[in-house]
């Protein structure tokens, strides 16, 4: 695996530490799961008729890179910036001994890779970016000529009725660490640094949870939590509580909406 630990400290101070989150990451993301194989099914006209050169970035515990691993790629790579999530993930990587695949652990926003890939997929990992237009614009230059570009992204409806009950019971904006984008926004992006739409899909999923509490415990275990500074009274904890039950459906207590959006680019011709 590469190391550049400095520079990957560095960045994990502005997101939640992936290394905490690992071991029971497979457990808490459904709606993470779900974007992964949406992504995936939407990518599959799009790929070469030759085995591809693939890079998987922000691959985690491996939700999309086992399906992956499973098109007989010439080359499966797999960037992270979290050693605890890449290797549950070679764990995972280990069943396929026939296909070459490799592990990075480095910072996306600041790799350099020693090859140029046919596919490039990233499968909710944008919103924790620092600058997702300096991003759409390096990962460009990863890709061979025509490359393919799929982009795993949760949209701004995401968890709507947290922010809603966060803000009646507080009078405050929820502030998340994660950003979420709108898909004209993304398409604006990506654009701009030279790509090409090709097909879109998204979807709400709806997560349920038994209470409010394991709703929350739930997304923290997952990295999506508050990154306010003021944290909140016994009242508005309360309140919180007594909003959050108003999502109440027949299967579950407290039901939290996903706005799941996968993209499909092709970089231009270099
Ligand atoms: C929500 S998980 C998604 C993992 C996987 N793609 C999936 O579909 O389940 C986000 C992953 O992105 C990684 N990540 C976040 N920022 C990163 C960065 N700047 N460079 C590389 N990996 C990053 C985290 O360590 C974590 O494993």
């Amino acid at each position: 695996m590469v190391q550049s630990r400095q520079c990957i400290e560095c960045v994990k101070e502005q997101m939640p530490n992936f290394n905490i989150k690992a071991p029971e990451y497979d457990s808490v993301s459904e709606p993470q799961a779900e974007l992964a194989r949406g992504l995936f099914d939407l990518s599959l006209d799009y790929l070469p008729d030759t085995p591809p050169v693939l890079l998987d970035v922000g691959c985690g515990t491996g939700h999309l890179t086992l399906d992956l691993a499973t098109l007989f790629p010439k080359c499966l790579d797999c960037l992270d910036i979290s050693n605890e999530m890449l290797k549950i993930c070679k764990g995972k990587l280990r069943d396929f001994s026939n296909i070459k695949w490799r592990l990075f652990e480095n910072d996306a926003e600041n790799f350099e890779p020693d090859t140029k890939y046919d596919v490039i997929y990233c499968s909710a990992v944008i919103q924790w970016f620092a600058n997702l237009p300096k991003f759409s614009a390096r990962v460009k230059k990863w890709l061979k000529p025509n490359g393919i570009l799929c982009i795993g992204a949760l949209g701004e409806k995401t968890l709507c009725e947290l922010r809603d009950a966060y803000y009646k019971a507080t009078g405050r904006e929820l502030e998340t660490m994660a950003k979420f984008f709108s898909l004209s926004k993304l398409t604006d992006i990506f654009k701009k640094a030279g790509f090409e739409l090709q097909d879109t899909a998204e979807c709400i999923y709806t997560q349920g949870f038994e209470s409010p509490i394991i709703a929350l415990k739930t997304l923290g275990k997952m990295g999506v939590s508050g990154a306010g500074k003021k944290p909140l009274n016994r009242t508005e904890v309360q309140r919180l509580k007594e909003i959050l039950l108003k999502t109440k459906t027949k299967n579950a207590a407290v039901n939290f909406s996903w706005e799941l959006i996968a993209m499909v680019f092709k970089g231009n011709a270099l």
